[in-house]
């Protein structure tokens, strides 16, 4: 079968932008090797947060949910030498073969891998706040107090970026035993609606997911 329109459209992009180069693809193998779940996000994804990075000159940054360091490579990479992320992490394994990772791509100096649950590594973050980019990337359930620390942690202008925002539309209709999709739905209804972000979700994934990105806004905006 011949390539359909949208798979020779993502060629071109594919094409174009997204040549990951050596370090990346072998962040990417070393995780699978471990055993780890080949969730990272996709090149297209870490391309946006390398040019939100970039764009928004930001020099400290905060993710949540590390994995094999995959999204944070792109991020470290356009940070200035001074740059530094904080990245969280629940499972010691994935820190232990992120901080391999983020060495091997020679960004280990500027990212801080933290284990434990987020919720509670988070309220340790107040004096290292604010933060100029945070991306939000762990367990569904959480993403409604994942943004409201997100916006503790911001200051007028940070950029919140959330993955797997629309999850093939499980969000549109949570199922009761589905915790995951309730707390995106959550998490998207508190970001269009917060009086303090301006937000929209980029659909991804050939419209099977999405990401969120909002901007924080004055307290007198
Ligand atoms: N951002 C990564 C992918 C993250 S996958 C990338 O694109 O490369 C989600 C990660 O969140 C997993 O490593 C998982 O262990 C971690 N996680 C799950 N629950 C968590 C929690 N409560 N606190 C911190 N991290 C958590
Ligand atoms: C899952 C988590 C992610 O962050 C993602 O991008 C894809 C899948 C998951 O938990 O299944
Ligand atoms: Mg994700």
């Amino acid at each position: 079968m011949p390539p359909q329109p949208n798979e020779r459209i993502e060629a071109y992009i594919q094409d174009l932008f997204l040549e990951e180069g050596e370090a990346l693809r072998q962040a990417r193998e070393r995780a699978q090797e471990a055993g780890m779940p080949g969730i990272h996000v996709p090149a297209a994804l870490g391309a946006l947060l390398a040019v939100l990075v970039r764009g928004n000159s930001a020099h400290k940054i905060l993710e949540i949910g590390t994995l094999g360091g995959y999204s944070g490579i792109w991020m470290a990479r356009a940070l200035p030498p001074d740059g530094r992320i904080i990245s969280l992490e629940l499972s010691a394994k994935h820190a232990d073969v992120a901080r391999q990772n983020f060495q091997q791509a020679g960004v280990g100096n500027r990212v801080e891998v933290r284990v434990g649950p987020a919720l509670e590594t988070l309220p340790t973050l107040s004096h290292e706040a604010p933060f100029d980019l945070i991306f939000i990337d762990a367990d569904k359930d959480n993403y409604p107090a994942y943004l409201d620390w997100a916006i503790k942690l911001s200051r007028p202008g940070t950029l919140i970026v959330g993955d797997n925002v629309l999850r093939g539309g499980a969000i549109i209709d949570p199922a009761p035993d589905d915790a995951g999709a309730q707390g995106i739905h959550e998490f998207n209804r508190r970001a269009a609606t917060h009086p303090r972000l301006d937000a929209i979700i980029l659909p991804n994934r050939d419209g099977r997911d999405g990401v969120l990105i909002a901007a924080v806004k004055d307290e007198r905006a």
